[in-house]
């Protein structure tokens, strides 16, 4: 079992997820956070404190495709371990629907 970052991530990237993750496992994009499966210890801390509610345990049903996403892109993006200021229109960005067609495969910058 893991943790999987969806689709509400996508442009809002708050951070507040790397801050109290025990196990470092957060990559970072240029749109989106993903977590690696391999890495995750299921402890579930991270979950309420992303304000996008962009989190869930891989036990929910229909999250095929984010945990494809995230086992791709762990694979190639940085890991990030501090949090960051977010974008400025991630509020903005908060609950709009099919975000996916804006997502870049882009590694984040790392700053
Ligand atoms: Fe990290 Fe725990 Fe979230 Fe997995 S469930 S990504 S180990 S904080
Ligand atoms: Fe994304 Fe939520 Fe973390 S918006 S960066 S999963 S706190």
């Amino acid at each position: 079992m893991t943790y999987v970052v969806i689709e509400n991530c996508i442009k809002c990237k708050y951070t507040d997820c790397v801050e109290v993750c025990p196990v470092d496992c957060f990559y970072e994009g240029k749109d989106i956070l993903v977590i690696h499966p391999d890495e995750c210890i299921d402890c579930g801390v991270c979950e309420p404190e992303c304000p996008a509610k962009a989190i869930k345990p891989d036990t929910e049903p229909g999250l095929g495709q984010w945990m494809e996403l995230n086992t791709k892109y762990v694979k190639i993006w940085p890991n990030i371990t501090v949090k960051k200021q977010p974008p400025a229109d991630a509020k903005e960005w908060d609950g709009v629907p099919n975000k996916l067609e804006k997502f870049s495969p882009a590694p984040g910058t790392g700053d």
